[in-house]
């Protein structure tokens, strides 16, 4: 085990709670119903997403894990290229929640469909293949020097930032689909 791959699986609980309840909307067609709340699900993409979550793998783990293994190189390239994808569908849902036309023809639907479902791709791919091999290249050294950038890259962010994008996860689930809607799934 490395906790520096560790604190990025946490990550991706959080981050699957919220892509979990927007790929229910786009399941049920109620993205308009829950309009208000779409703007705190791009905030969340944007921040927690994109800048922090990505950031720490693009800046830190990835480049660390290419370093120790040559065949995670290509694999690495590959998953970068699908976080630019998604900063590029969460720069359009930036503009589309604040648009009636994009509510009404499906094309804020089509769009976050796209996220939700290559998001959770990319997560099980990581999951699954990527962070297994990291945690095999990274010496528990090199484990210690992660945590510690970790610790300078998230401090912009502000000491509460980690809580509050859990509370938000829950939160949105609870108000969006119902108290316990996803209790005894994992
Ligand atoms: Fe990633
Ligand atoms: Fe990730």
């Amino acid at each position: 085990m490395r906790v520096s791959v560790t604190l990025l699986q946490y990550e991706h609980g959080i981050i699957r709670q919220v892509i979990d309840v927007l790929g229910e909307m786009v399941k049920h067609n109620s993205m308009k119903k829950h309009q208000g709340q779409m703007k705190h699900i791009v905030k969340f993409l944007d921040e927690y997403l994109d800048r922090y979550h990505h950031g720490k793998e693009e800046k830190l783990l990835f480049p660390m894990a290419a370093k120790r293994s040559k065949e995670l190189v290509p694999e690495i390239a590959k998953l970068v290229s699908e976080h630019t994808e998604a900063r590029a569908s969460i720069a359009k849902m930036k503009t589309m929640i604040t648009t009636d036309s994009a509510y009404a023809d499906g094309s804020l639907a089509a769009v976050s469909k796209q996220l939700v479902d290559s998001m959770i791709r990319h997560i099980r791919h990581e999951e699954d293949v990527v962070y297994p091999k990291t945690e095999e290249a990274l010496s528990l050294d090199d484990d210690l020097k992660l945590i510690k950038k970790y610790e300078v890259f998230n401090a912009p962010f502000g000491p509460d930032f980690a809580r509050l994008g859990e509370e938000f996860g829950v939160k949105l689930q609870d108000d969006v689909l119902g108290p316990g809607f996803f209790s005894g799934i994992n």
